[in-house]
């Protein structure tokens, strides 16, 4: 029912923004970091804080729903609908305090859990540095506004960019936390870098997205990322006229592209060949 998603479009932005304030004004001073599969990939002790706090959230307010996060919540709900996660996506830059970091939240219907079909019916996406939240639900168009809403101050329509030529198009990808993973990926870039006007490396998935949907990248393509990294970006590249493939696997080896609609096959061939 449209109430329903408005409302889960309304409990994704206030959850998010909740533990976006929290993980920027509560970081201690030295922050307690941890190696998960390698040395590249790192958890600080906030990750794991705002896990729980989102879990917290959420639960309260919805204790039939599952919830999958980046830090192990792994609970299979009654309800048919799945929360998906990320606490902190760019935990690289929030460790050497580069203000590109994200809290991802998103509902999804589907099986979120394992390899099966799913996907995002309602998401956010919190820029805590910027103090903006970026969010959609399906149909609902994908828009941005500030962390605290200004009265006078509309929400900004998202749109993604009409660009359709390789050689003019900037480029965000990202890479693996696996020593041979990299290995493929930048194989992959000596062919991809000459192609295009640029490449950035930002260090958030969510932001990469968010930036398709802002039309202030032309696409984005990655292999590998999880649900948690994907879900809420998803939907709002997608609520902003773009299109997402290889999408909705977890975990995967999947390459993941976000474009407009005539960027988007250019990018994979380009990323396949
Ligand atoms: C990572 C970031 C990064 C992407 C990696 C992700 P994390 O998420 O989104 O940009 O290249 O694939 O794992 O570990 O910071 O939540």
């Amino acid at each position: 029912a449209p109430e329903e998603l408005e409302a889960l479009e309304r409990l994704c932005i206030a959850v998010a923004v909740e533990a976006g304030r929290f993980i920027r004004d509560e970081r201690p001073a030295r922050l307690g970091v941890t190696t998960k599969s390698t040395d590249t990939d790192v958890v600080t002790v906030m990750d794991r804080r705002s896990e729980e706090l989102l879990r917290g959230l959420i639960l309260a307010e919805r204790p039939d729903d599952g919830i999958l996060g980046e830090e192990g919540a792994d609970v299979v709900g009654t309800s048919g609908l799945t929360w998906v996660v990320d606490p902190i996506d760019g935990t690289v830059n929030y460790l050497y305090e580069i203000p590109a970091y994200a809290v991802s939240v998103a509902v999804v219907v589907g099986d979120a859990h394992t390899e099966g079909a799913w996907r995002p019916v309602a998401g956010a996406v919190a820029d805590p540095s910027l103090r903006l939240v970026h969010h959609a639900r399906a149909g609902g168009g994908a828009w941005t506004r500030a962390e605290a809403p200004v009265e006078g101050a509309p929400p900004e329509r998202l749109t993604v960019s009409a660009e359709d030529r390789l050689g003019r198009s900037l480029l965000a990808t990202g890479f693996g936390y696996d020593a041979e993973v990299r290995a493929r990926q930048s194989q992959v870039l000596t062919r991809v870098l000459p192609a295009v006007r640029d490449i950035r490396r930002i260090g958030s998935a969510a932001l990469d997205l968010v930036r398709v949907a802002q039309g202030s990248v032309d696409a984005y393509a990655e292999s590998g990322i999880n649900a948690w990294d994907l879900a809420a970006g998803w939907l709002i590249v997608e609520e902003a006229g773009g299109v997402v493939t290889g999408e909705g696997r977890h975990p995967g080896k999947v390459l993941t592209v976000a474009a407009g609609p005539a960027l988007v096959e250019p990018v994979r061939s380009l990323f396949t060949a």
